[in-house]
């Protein structure tokens, strides 16, 4: 008996090693398969070592079925200890007329069958899951890819997916790293590395990530969620590289805690066979019909927002703060002041003394306006028309809240309350003003503070606000 020991690194080498090792008569149990990193080193062990040329003796050339070798090619993705001896076994039986072992009654074929469909899946999965994120290196001279992508892979299969997203992404360069390797395109050729990359990639924000998420929340469908399918087309695994990932466990309690139940699916469930007798109209699942509100066609805001951001607090709330129109990240949650401009709110009131959660929050207008700069929407202020036209929406807010003190923050707030272009923020600034039953204090806005360059200069206006948001609560008190 004669052991060899073998390095084998890629289905290629492992190839041609195994024809020269078949040709020589070798039983599988006679080679002990080394796998190691050294890719060239094949046939090295220096005890071992068996020159190839005088291990084949010339003979015949092999023929081997093109079902067997894609088969093998396939299966050798498969990670696991013994997959080169494994293959090595299969193409032994099979070369000495087994034919069999490529069935899957074959315990062996079951087997290959079983590595062959898990590959597949895995080529598949990855090609479905695959998230590239726009790349903008800090230095522009660098030849960086445009496009990246961070995978984990379970199998190796990185070579056929780069091989799909090659045809797939033109001449766009990218790159889809792996923790065992990398594949780049450079818009006309494919190079790939198994150099591991160990550390993921950066957080990159291209943004288009948020709108991603709010279109994927939108088609989300609580009345039709079958976690188990979600979960076998989806796998949990995936999740954690996935933007989508992060809304996926609250969207399931969410239907799973109520919403679920206000679809069809009951009805439908228990009924027999393929034909259902329900009209289309009760086979829509049940949505919550739209409010006033967000039909609100009275400008053309409407028109690029994402949705309408409506006031948020308790109904028994003393105190309204009004700002001026949502934010890129308002616009995406559907809540007032959740953005930087908010975190910064968030701080003043905390130094005023106030609870965020005892205090009504809202805008003078409803919906984000917005012009594209580069891949960002930057904040363009309302015009006078469209404050005039959202101005319905803040009285109806007056009216049912009833504040004791309402704040107005920043100009527009105050030139929305007091209907008046021509109202100048920086002397009323902390006033005590009177509006209606309800008393109103100016300040500064958020955003305001947070654009201010000078630190003395931001830091004073932040004392002011807090200063007047102190005097707001001493008046609703
Ligand atoms: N600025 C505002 O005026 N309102 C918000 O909701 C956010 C930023």
């Amino acid at each position: 008996m004669i052991n060899i020991s073998v390095n084998a690194d890629s289905f290629q080498e492992w190839r041609r090693v195994a024809r020269h090792l078949l040709m020589a008569e070798m039983a599988p149990h006679n080679v002990h398969w080394n796998c190691s990193d050294k890719s060239n080193e094949l046939l090295s062990n220096a005890n071992t070592f068996l020159p190839l040329d005088e291990i084949t003796n010339a003979k015949p050339p092999l023929l081997i079925s093109r079902t067997l070798v894609s088969k093998l090619e396939a299966a050798a993705c498969y990670r696991c200890e013994d997959r080169w001896a494994f293959l090595y076994k299969v193409l032994w039986r099979w070369q000495k007329g087994e034919k069999v072992v490529i069935s899957p009654a074959d315990p062996d074929g079951a087997r290959l069958y079983k590595m062959v469909k898990t590959v597949q899946r895995e080529i598949h999965k990855m090609n479905a899951f695959v998230r590239f994120r726009e790349y903008i290196p800090p230095d522009p001279a660098n030849n960086a890819p445009r496009f990246i992508a961070w995978f984990e892979p379970s199998h190796d299969v990185l070579p056929q997916v780069a091989e799909h997203f090659s045809r797939r992404m033109g001449q766009v360069t990218w790159m889809i790293a792996t923790p065992q390797g990398s594949a780049c395109w450079d818009g006309t050729k494919l190079h790939l590395s198994d150099a591991p990359i160990l550390q993921g990639l950066p957080e990159i924000d291209d943004g288009s990530e948020s709108l991603w998420l709010v279109y994927y929340r939108s088609i989300f469908n609580p009345a039709r969620l079958n976690t188990n399918a979600m979960e076998l087309n989806m796998p949990v695994r995936y999740w954690k590289n996935l933007p989508e990932g992060k809304l996926i466990p609250g969207l399931i309690s969410d239907a799973t805690a109520g919403a679920q139940r206000v679809g069809q699916v009951n009805e439908v469930s228990v009924r027999n066979g393929a034909t259902l007798n329900i009209e289309a109209q009760r086979a829509q699942p049940k949505r919550v019909p739209l409010t006033l509100l967000q039909q609100c066609r009275n400008c053309d805001l409407w028109r690029h927002a994402t949705q309408v951001v409506p006031g948020t607090g308790p109904s028994t709330a003393r105190i309204m703060l009004i700002g001026e129109q949502p934010g890129d990240q308002e616009d995406i949650e559907g809540k007032p002041f959740v953005g930087p401009a908010g975190q910064l709110l968030d701080q003043a009131l905390v130094q005023a003394g106030l609870d965020r959660n005892t205090v009504y929050i809202t805008n003078a207008v409803k919906h984000f306006k917005w012009e594209p700069r580069g891949k960002h929407r930057l904040h363009k202020t309302p015009d006078q028309q469209e404050i005039n036209a959202c101005s319905h929406w803040l009285e109806e807010e007056i009216a049912q809240q009833q504040p004791v003190v309402m704040v107005a923050l920043g100009a527009t707030a105050l030139r929305a309350l007091l209907h008046s272009t021509s109202a100048k923020l920086t002397p009323m600034l902390g006033k005590q003003l009177e509006y209606g039953r309800s008393h109103l204090i100016p300040t500064y806005h958020p955003s305001y503070v947070l654009r201010l360059v000078n630190k003395e200069a931001k830091k004073e206006a932040f004392l002011q606000l807090v200063k007047h948001l102190k005097m707001v609560k001493v008046l609703a008190d």
